[in-house]
């Protein structure tokens, strides 16, 4: 395959099988059952990796955003009964065939908005049984649509009400065989994250659980930082995650210690836009040289965005980030952060041809138009997977 007319990067660029081949001069001509691709003095960037998301869930939460609207605060909604709750209950009573279903047409979407690799947490379910079914449901959906999907363990996100007072006893199910153990076993997750977060878990309890998952060969990342400031960002140095993500409360101390220990740390600028609160300081984290992905922390409350140039324009008007950067944060930091630094998120000879054609002529501009859809041609692993009709 070959995509001629590229306005950046070379003219064209040839694909052979699932990789890229080449990258150079248009050519005269073509050679028998090649498929050419025109990009129209378009652009080519990588498949866009959507690194933080929650993306399998059940029921809406609309209500919140409408509370929010009218001045309650996304704690405040929590306390009084709503938030993850409400999903855990959602996720709880429905059957996995649903979960299913129900995550679809959003991977359908986010593979139109040129997505071609997604990160998606359990967490909403909080028994052995239920994260299990998230997660089986994550493999699932892996199977059924082109995006590739990298998931994570996540039971510890909240306390279920039903270990209200017995805090210890959860903590020892999250990282118990039964539940850990069973989901490393059998594949069913590459990360493990915590959220570490006064309402949440404290950093004992998140150090407990990153260690253990690090003994089943799980990967760390940790909510950090998110809505009070505890120290996550130092836990994450500390236990050498890959990723320490929100950090919208980070402070001086969190910021050296992620710089010292070569943590990524990962922005959701959706999600602060969303909830109407301040953004994380992306400016400080880039300036002192930390590598920062951009992600749409896509879930029932806090991020009901599931576009990522949508959010990669946020990131550049509320964040102060430019194109370029946020760009870099949705593609190679955000392979880096999925440990996937060596296949994707480059246009390069030998990697993975996972690339985006759009009709614009650059990336300045494509994320200057916010939320206008310039996504003409999706290709995953050297396949056509989507090509917009108009
Ligand atoms: O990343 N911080 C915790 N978890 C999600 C919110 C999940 C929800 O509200 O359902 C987040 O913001
Ligand atoms: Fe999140």
């Amino acid at each position: 395959m070959r995509i001629k007319n590229i306005a950046e990067r070379g003219s064209s660029l040839r694909i052979k099988g699932d990789r890229i081949a080449g990258v150079g001069e248009d050519r005269e001509g073509r050679a028998e059952d090649e498929l050419v691709l025109d990009a129209r003095d378009g652009i080519v960037i990588p498949g866009l990796i959507d690194s933080h998301t929650h993306l399998v869930f059940a029921g809406t939460r609309e209500d919140e955003f409408v509370q929010r609207c009218k001045g309650k605060s996304y704690l405040e909604i929590a306390q009084a009964g709503g938030g993850i709750q409400r999903t855990v209950r959602a996720v709880r009573e429905a059957a996995l065939d649903e979960l299913v279903s129900l995550a679809l047409p959003r991977l359908r979407r986010m593979l139109s908005y040129g997505v071609t690799t997604v990160e998606v947490k359990s967490g909403y379910g909080l028994t052995v049984d239920d994260e299990i079914k998230m997660l089986e449901a994550v493999r699932r959906l892996s199977e059924l649509q082109p995006i590739e999907l990298v998931p994570t363990y996540f039971a510890a996100h909240t306390l279920p009400p039903e270990y209200r007072d017995r805090r210890e006893a959860y903590v020892d199910l999250v990282v118990s065989d039964e539940l850990m153990g069973r989901v490393a076993d059998e594949g069913l997750a590459e990360f493990c994250d915590v959220f570490c977060e006064e309402s949440a878990f404290t950093v004992d309890e998140s150090r407990r659980v990153l260690q253990k998952g690090k003994e089943h060969g799980l990967l760390p990342k940790i909510h950090a930082d998110q809505i009070t400031q505890m120290g996550a960002s130092r836990l994450a140095a500390e236990v050498g995650a890959m990723t320490a993500e929100h950090l919208e409360h980070i402070d001086e101390d969190g910021i050296a210690a992620l710089k010292q220990a070569n943590v990524i740390g990962g922005l959701l600028p959706a999600c602060s836009f969303y909830l109407g609160v301040p953004q994380a300081p992306a400016r400080r984290l880039i300036d002192e040289g930390i590598p920062v992905t951009v992600a749409t922390d896509y879930n029932p409350g806090s991020s009901v965005v599931e576009s990522l140039p949508l959010t990669m324009s946020i990131a550049c008007t509320q964040a102060k980030m430019t194109p370029s950067e946020a760009l870099a944060g949705a593609t190679v930091h955000a392979a880096a952060a999925l440990a996937r630094g060596d296949r994707i998120g480059r246009i390069e000879e030998g990697m993975q041809a996972d690339l985006v054609i759009l009709d614009v002529p650059s990336v300045d501009q494509w994320l200057s138009q916010v939320g206008r859809d310039a996504v003409q041609t999706v290709i995953k692993s050297g396949r056509v997977v989507y090509e917009r009709s108009t």
